[in-house]
């Protein structure tokens, strides 16, 4: 099953820009963990607050398409993807990753809450997601499912009309992501139940009154922060009463 059938290089936007801002281009990532200035950053990291409003929501959603931009250049960049068909899908969900941080900026304009630059990875958490090529698709399986998760979520506080349109044109694309990612990693296409990082007892009922009819549960922000958090990948605190 090809479910990026029209792979096209040409129109990778990310790889060298993003990775400079990640400071990953010409670094290995083994010598970014050891890196002083890393451990410096997670002190100095910017805390990042949401609020409970359509701009909050907006931003936590920049803030989880900043952390998969993020992802697939550095696993590209570990080695530890040799298949060139397994390269190509990386690198062009890489670039729409790329694509959607740049819309959701452009969507946003002044009521984005942070800058690229204000982010701060964790070099060490990063390594540990890039140890192996199933390390690196099954950790891609995550990210993408929990995007869905998190836009469905998200989905019915919004309020303005032009964020709702942004996030609804986001998220069928990374069902898309999360399907061709779970092909690569030889999982099932859709995600099933005994995947999913919050399990049924935790649902939030009034997200979820189709539970059992229905893929991809909704996720509250709360619930989308403690999955990302798992991952450390991310030295910036989050608070804000969107993830309370
Ligand atoms: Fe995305
Ligand atoms: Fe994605």
């Amino acid at each position: 099953m090809n479910l990026l059938p029209t792979l096209d290089l040409d129109r990778a936007i990310f790889s060298r820009r993003r990775a400079l801002k990640w400071g990953l281009l010409g670094i290995g990532t083994a010598l970014l963990a050891s890196t002083p200035k890393i451990v410096m950053a997670q002190t100095r990291a910017k805390t990042l607050t949401f609020n409970a409003n359509d701009i909050g929501i907006l931003n936590f959603a920049l803030l989880l398409e900043e952390l998969e931009a993020a992802f697939y250049p550095a696993a590209l960049k570990s080695g530890k993807i040799t298949n060139p068909k397994e390269r190509d899908y990386l690198s062009e969900i890489g670039s729409h990753e790329a694509a959607h941080v740049a819309f959701l900026r452009q969507v946003l304009g002044s009521n984005a809450l942070f800058q690229s630059r204000d982010l701060s990875l964790n070099a060490a958490g990063l390594n540990a997601l890039l140890t192996s090529r199933d390390k690196i698709l099954n950790t891609a399986v995550t990210l993408e499912d929990l995007g869905v998760h998190a836009y469905n979520g998200a989905g019915p506080s919004l309020t303005n009309p032009t964020y709702i349109l942004a996030a609804g044109s986001i998220v069928s694309v990374e069902g898309r992501h999360s399907a061709a990612v779970r092909e690569l990693a030889g999982r099932p296409s859709t995600e099933p139940d005994r995947d999913r990082l919050v399990q049924d007892a935790n649902l939030a009922a009034s997200l979820n009154p189709f539970k059992g009819r229905a893929y991809d549960e909704l996720y509250t922000p709360k619930q989308v922060v403690a999955a990302v958090s798992s991952f450390k990948i991310l030295n910036n605190p989050i608070n804000g009463m969107l993830v309370a």
